[in-house]
Order: C-alpha cells, then sequence, then structure tokens
C-alpha cells in the first residue's frame, strides 16, 4: 500500500472537512449575477462586518482579488508601489500589466517590509506628466516569500499616513491575514482599517476549496462587482461554494494559532540541522523558508518525497514548508523526524 504523503507544500491543499461539505450540501442558492444567491449575500455581509469594510465581494482566488482591486483603483499608465518580493509582482503572471496596463514600481524590503522612508523617494512628481502616475501602495501580510512574516503594525500605520499625504490608495494583500491576527492577537479589523482595499483567502489557512474575499467602500465594491463580470468572473449558484467560505470564516480562523504553533516545531528542528539554514527571526507564522547546505534543492525535495514528506521552493535557492489544517500534530513529529534524517 502506498504510504501516505504529508504535503507541506501549501497551505492550498487542504481537502474540505465533513462539516464544510454539510454546510455546501445545504447550502441555500441562486443566481448570484443577479445578486440574488442567499447565502454568497450572507457571506459578503459577514466578510464586510468582520474586516470593518462597507462591503465585499466574494471572488475566485487571491489572484482575481488583487487584480480586481488594483484595477478599480487605477488607470492605465498609472504605477503601483510594492516590495520587490510581493505576490502581486512576482506570482501574478504579470497581469496588472496584461489586465489593467500599469506597471508596478518594486522596492526591495527586509522580510517583505518596506518603510516609508523607502517609498517616498518613489513617489513621482504630480508635475512630472512624462512618468508614470503613482497611484497606489500594495503591502502583503503576512509575507509569503519572505517566509510568513508579519508586518508591524507600526510601519503599517506610517505608510498609511505617507499613502494620505500623496493622496495614493493603500491596498493590502491580506491572503493570510488571518494568520498574522491570531499570532499578533491584533483584530483583522484593526488591520483592514489602515487600508483602503484588503484582499484576503478562504482557501489558504481557512480550509475552503476556493475563494477570496475583496472589501472596501460600497463605491469600490460597486466597481468590483463590475469588473469581475468583465473578467468572466460572474457566477452563478456560487453559494455552494460561498457556504464553505462562511463555514472557514465562522470556525477555523481561531484554530490558525495550532498552525503556527506546528511551523515552530519543525523549525526547531531546521535549525538544528547541520546542512540546512533558518532565520529564525522570520519564523512568525505557518510558512518557513529555509535554505539547503551541501544537498541540491533537487536532491532535498527528493529525499523527503522518498521518505513521504512533500517540500517545495520558495524563492530562488529556498526551501519552504506550510503547515495548514490537514496536518496533525502526530504528522508534525513524522516531519521532524525525516528532516532530522535527510539533513543531518
Ligand atoms: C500572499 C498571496 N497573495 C495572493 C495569493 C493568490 O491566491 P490564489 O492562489 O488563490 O490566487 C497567494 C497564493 O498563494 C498568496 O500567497
Amino acid at each position: 500500500m502506498n504510504k501516505k504523503l504529508i504535503d507541506l507544500r501549501s497551505d492550498t491543499v487542504t481537502r474540505p472537512t465533513e462539516e464544510m461539505r454539510k454546510a455546501m450540501y445545504n447550502a441555500e442558492v441562486g443566481d448570484d449575477v443577479f445578486q440574488e444567491d442567499p447565502t454568497v449575500n450572507q457571506l459578503q455581509e459577514y466578510a464586510a462586518d468582520l474586516l470593518g469594510k462597507e462591503s465585499s465581494l466574494f471572488v475566485l482566488s487571491g489572484v482575481m482579488g488583487n487584480q480586481i482591486s488594483l484595477n478599480v483603483l487605477t488607470n492605465p499608465g498609472d504605477e503601483v508601489i510594492c516590495e520587490r518580493d510581493a505576490h502581486i509582482f512576482q506570482y501574478e503572471s504579470g497581469s496588472p500589466a496584461a489586465l489593467s496596463g500599469i506597471q508596478l514600481m518594486p522596492i526591495d524590503g527586509v522580510s517583505g517590509v518596506i518603510t516609508p522612508e523607502q517609498i517616498e523617494p518613489y513617489i513621482r512628481p504630480e508635475s512630472a506628466y512624462y512618468m508614470p502616475r503613482s497611484k497606489v501602495i500594495e503591502i502583503e501580510n503576512t509575507h509569503n516569500r519572505a517566509g510568513g512574516t508579519i508586518q508591524p503594525i507600526e510601519n503599517i500605520i506610517k505608510v498609511k499616513d505617507l499613502a494620505k499625504k500623496y493622496k495614493l490608495f493603500y491596498h493590502l494583500d491580506g491572503a493570510r491575514i488571518w494568520n498574522a491576527s491570531v499570532a499578533t492577537k491584533i483584530s483583522v479589523k484593526e488591520y483592514a482599517s489602515h487600508f483602503d482595499t484588503i484582499s484576503c483567502c478562504l482557501s489558504k489557512g481557512l480550509g475552503a476549496p476556493v475563494g477570496s474575499i475583496i472589501a472596501g467602500s460600497k463605491d469600490f465594491i460597486k466597481e468590483a462587482f463590475r469588473v469581475r463580470k468583465a473578467w468572466g468572473g460572474g457566477t452563478r449558484q456560487l453559494g455552494i461554494l460561498a457556504a464553505a467560505g462562511l463555514y472557514a470564516l465562522k470556525n477555523n480562523i481561531s484554530r490558525l494559532e495550532e498552525d503556527n504553533e506546528k511551523a515552530k516545531m519543525i523549525a526547531g528542528v531546521v535549525n538544528n540541522c547541520k546542512n540546512l539554514e533558518i532565520d529564525m527571526k522570520s519564523v512568525q507564522t505557518n510558512i518557513l523558508i529555509f535554505q539547503s547546505k551541501n544537498i541540491s534543492i533537487e536532491d532535498a525535495l527528493w529525499n523527503c518525497k522518498q521518505k513521504g514528506l512533500l517540500l517545495s521552493t520558495g524563492k530562488p535557492g529556498f526551501l519552504r514548508a506550510i503547515t495548514h489544517l490537514d496536518v496533525s500534530f502526530d504528522e508534525v513529529k513524522t516531519v521532524m523526524k525525516i528532516i532530522e534524517e535527510v539533513f543531518n
């Protein structure tokens, strides 16, 4: 019999639980293009309230959430300031250019964090008609490529003040804002309050099969609804999926503490392996990125897989492990054992 692989490639590999499936099965549905799906409407109201925003919209993915948001906030020729390892820069298929005719201005950060002092020189002067127009500052919390690092709230606020000073929009890619919130005990509402717009995922740590939420003002969501339709994202009995998202928001946020704890347990072993290197300061939530010494990335992935563990690669030269709700504490102990065997 094939041994079950422990899959730490991503927190998106989870499968809906029995209870979540029941919620989906029992969902009341209608046509969401007519805005008549009661479960979608309920999810959107619940999420808007949770995030402290006027309105929210259920979209099919995190990429769709970020890209619709940027599209609504900008005009072709505009520029969005972000950190160099930001998901919107690295992993969204060039969509800002392809879908919205905008460009990104990536700035080198530390652990995914860019400060007002770093950002300000990159804001284009209004008089410079020959330059792109700065329109949005975007940050990511937690920061995926930096290893699930949390944006310090003081810096979030300082960057907001800078955005205000220059009349720029401030967008949060909060795909894993829930993981940040359980780690810092700062509510998602407090985090969201500093941004004009926020995108956050239901299909990562929260365990829903599909979906993200974008939230902001009523006017922003009205436009976002239009863009979602234009991009082919208007769907019909979407309540089947919204029910999973609603279940996830109501039941799966506080348990993320467990994922963060499991990541710390694994990090402790990684830190002690002679052929691995990890920056323990980056171990803040459920994502671990670390480097393999003396063993190539390909061999490392293969050797772990032979022993029943799936890892992935993060930024070039790094291995990545992400904990999630489908990995038990017992499996974490097995993971620790496999890592010791492969890398010592
Ligand atoms: C920070 C961040 N933003 C956005 C996304 C995109 O989410 P999706 O895969 O649902 O499009 C991801 C996915 O991993 C992510 O890590």
